[in-house]
């Protein structure tokens, strides 16, 4: 498979006879199925590859807890406050395993939320949209929590050991987040002509964006190629896209919603359902950072790290006299 000849951003994917004997090394154990621990040789790319991934798949966690943060405050029963609640800290958590996963590669913390607020790493589309309603609550759990599993089952099997654990933990978080989305849901299908309404309209704003969220189609996707030699990726964007797409239509015609999409048709030779394509130059504009919520998305997180600076100042003096005690424990030792 690595041997395809298919143009990513490291040109294109070498053959295994083009490699040098270290990095051949490395390949076979990749196809091996053996998993790449921090201090192992691995070539740049691979390791320049991981940080980009990670990093955004980190930056994503965080950002993702502001459209749903919006909400806790307004959830309408006590009980969906606390899930509401109980959601946005895993996401937190998913952030700091994921950075955690990243820091083994090399790259700081610091660093990688620079990167995050100069805007020179990118985070999830998704999160550029606005939550208008508490049906687009139970919609995020349903579609966006869901769509990020089916991304991310198969990052479990990823060659780099940190972000494959990671991941298994993540997963099962977010299977909960899922089902409870679906529930907030039923319960709200099942109510008023209203509430019916409102689940409507927050499916046929999320459905498009969700479909956005596994990335360019295959012939547009610049690192899918490499990623998948590199066993990072198992599945390419539109494959994943498509067992999104056939596994939530039941469940949407469950809930008596019509997917907003004319060319939505199941195709009995295929085992699989047609449907339209996304809106590409629509996606190209927020990961460009021009979606509707990003100035606000980023100024949040900006603003949290400038009010949060007393705080690492404070832990930062406090290690320094730790260390200095320390050291002149030591001496007085000597
Ligand atoms: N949003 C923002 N940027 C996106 C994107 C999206 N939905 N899809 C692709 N891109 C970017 C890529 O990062 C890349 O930009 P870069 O070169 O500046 O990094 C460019 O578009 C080209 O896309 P490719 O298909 O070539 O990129 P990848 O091979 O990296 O595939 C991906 C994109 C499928 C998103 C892959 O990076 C991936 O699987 N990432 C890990 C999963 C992840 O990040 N999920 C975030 C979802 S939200 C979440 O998990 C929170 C949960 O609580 C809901």
């Amino acid at each position: 498979m690595y041997a395809q000849m298919v143009k990513t951003d490291v040109a294109r994917v070498r053959s295994l006879d083009e490699m040098d004997p270290v990095e051949r090394g490395f390949q076979e154990r990749v196809d091996a199925g053996q998993k790449i621990e921090p201090k192992e040789w691995m070539p740049e790319g691979y390791r320049k590859t991981l940080v980009r991934q990670i990093s955004q798949h980190a930056h994503s966690e965080i950002v993702g807890q502001l459209p749903e943060g919006n909400w806790i405050t307004r959830a309408p029963t006590l009980e969906r406050k606390a899930i509401l609640l109980a959601k946005v800290q895993d996401e937190a958590g998913h952030g700091l395993y994921l950075y955690c996963a990243a820091e083994t590669l090399g790259v700081s913390r610091d660093e990688m939320y620079e990167q995050l607020h100069s805007g020179k790493a990118k985070y999830s589309s998704i999160f550029n949209y606005p939550t208008l309603t508490w049906a687009d609550i139970g919609t995020i759990g349903w579609l966006v929590d869901g769509a990020a599993i089916m991304n991310q089952v198969p990052l479990q099997r990823c060659s780099y050991g940190p972000y494959s654990r990671a991941m298994i933990r993540i997963c099962k978080e977010e299977s909960f987040h899922q089902r409870q989305g679906y529930d907030a849901l039923m319960r709200m299908v099942k109510g008023t002509p209203a509430q019916k309404a409102m689940v409507q309209d927050a499916f046929n704003r999320w459905w498009w964006p969700s479909l956005m969220m596994f990335g360019p189609s295959d012939d547009a996707s610049v690192h899918s190629a490499q990623s998948m030699a590199w066993k990072i990726k198992q599945n390419s964007n539109d494959e994943l896209r498509q067992k999104f797409v056939d596994q939530t239509v039941p469940q949407a015609k469950y809930l008596r919603l019509t997917v907003p999409d004319p060319d939505l048709k199941w195709n009995e030779e295929k085992g699989g359902y047609d449907f339209g394509e996304p809106d590409w130059e629509e996606f190209f504009n927020v990961i460009a950072g021009n979606g509707p919520c990003n100035a606000e998305r980023l100024n949040a997180r900006k603003k949290a790290w400038d009010d949060g600076a007393w705080f690492r100042d404070g832990l930062t003096a406090h290690a320094n006299k730790m260390a200095d005690r320390r050291t002149a424990s030591k001496i007085a030792a000597e």
